[in-house]
């Protein structure tokens, strides 16, 4: 390290309750990597301050170094999920770029229909699918196409990272805000009230199964997919990182299967080939 980079890292990265220096930052930031992938930049440094110092108030913890050794202590799995919990981000939408779902409908959920109908198997997957709202926006979208499919074998995975989110997503409990995306015809079908909420209904919630998974790490999933969603998850990785998912996408799909990704992603796989707007076929295996 230069003289200009350890003084640096002894510097204030962001002043408040807690010493928080360049050198926790990047201890963080290191951390996160190792845990998600997720490539933090130095702007995000007040973000990562005021979410993290929560956590330091709420553990009553007095410093840094103290909390980071803290998560980087192999028994502290809650801590872990709770450091991931804080610094993922979790923004999302019913019907989220809605072309994705148009795309779906009107292009993909004949043959699949055809498919489940005729006693085939059908796989969807949403990746990094954070509270819900993207897996139990494709489960309204196939049920308008095929409203017999919990009884044939049609199935959503539905995955992420962060145990806090994937359990919020499993209740499938939501605000009057959140399911104003939903077209109201389907809103009528597939929404319940709730106290003062509202609830996915149970033939929706029947399509999909949530799972804590790290997308980095290995997959279980032994069959390929005919579906795979992941949008708005690879921008947070680094550039090396996004390629290698992209080509496990890619070896996961079915020939003529559908990736979608995030709108401000771009996708470069051997086998994916652009086909709408960041939506990417799967060509066809020789052999
Ligand atoms: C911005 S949300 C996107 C949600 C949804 N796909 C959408 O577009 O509305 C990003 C999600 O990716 C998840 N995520 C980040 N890194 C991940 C990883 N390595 N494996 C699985 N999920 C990850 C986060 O926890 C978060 O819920």
């Amino acid at each position: 390290m230069t003289a200009l980079a350890r003084q640096k890292a002894d510097d204030i990265a962001v002043a408040g309750e807690f010493v928080f220096t360049w050198h926790d930052f990047s201890c963080v930031a290191a951390m996160l990597y190792d845990l998600s992938g997720i490539h933090l930049v130095e702007a995000k440094a007040s973000l990562v301050y005021s979410r993290l110092a929560k956590r330091l108030r709420e553990r009553q913890i007095k410093d840094f170094s103290s909390y980071l050794a803290m998560v980087a202590d192999p028994q502290s799995v809650e801590e872990r999920s709770a450091f991931l919990s804080a610094l993922t981000t979790n923004v999302t939408r019913f019907y989220r770029e809605p072309h994705h779902f148009e795309h779906l409908a009107e292009v993909k959920m004949d043959q699949l229909a055809r498919t489940a109908r005729a006693g085939g198997r059908v796989r969807l997957w949403s990746a990094g699918c954070s509270a819900g709202h993207e897996p139990y926006s494709i489960a309204m979208t196939v049920l308008e196409a095929l409203p017999e499919a919990a009884r044939l074998d049609v199935k959503i995975l539905a995955s992420d990272i962060d145990p806090v989110i994937v359990n919020r997503a499993a209740t499938g409990v939501y605000s009057q805000g959140d399911v104003e995306p939903i077209p109201p015809t389907i809103l009528r079908k597939h929404v319940r009230r709730q106290g003062d909420g509202f609830e996915i209904s149970s033939d929706v919630k029947a399509l999909v199964s949530f799972r804590v998974l790290n997308l980095l790490g290995d997959w279980p999933m032994k069959n390929r997919f005919d579906i795979i969603f992941c949008r708005n998850v690879a921008i947070y990785f680094d550039a090396p990182t996004q390629d290698r998912l992209f080509q496990r996408f890619s070896d996961a799909l079915n020939d003529g299967g559908h990736l979608y990704i995030g709108h401000s992603e771009r996708a470069e796989a051997r086998g994916l080939i652009p086909d709408s707007l960041t939506a990417y076929r799967r060509e066809a295996r020789h052999g």
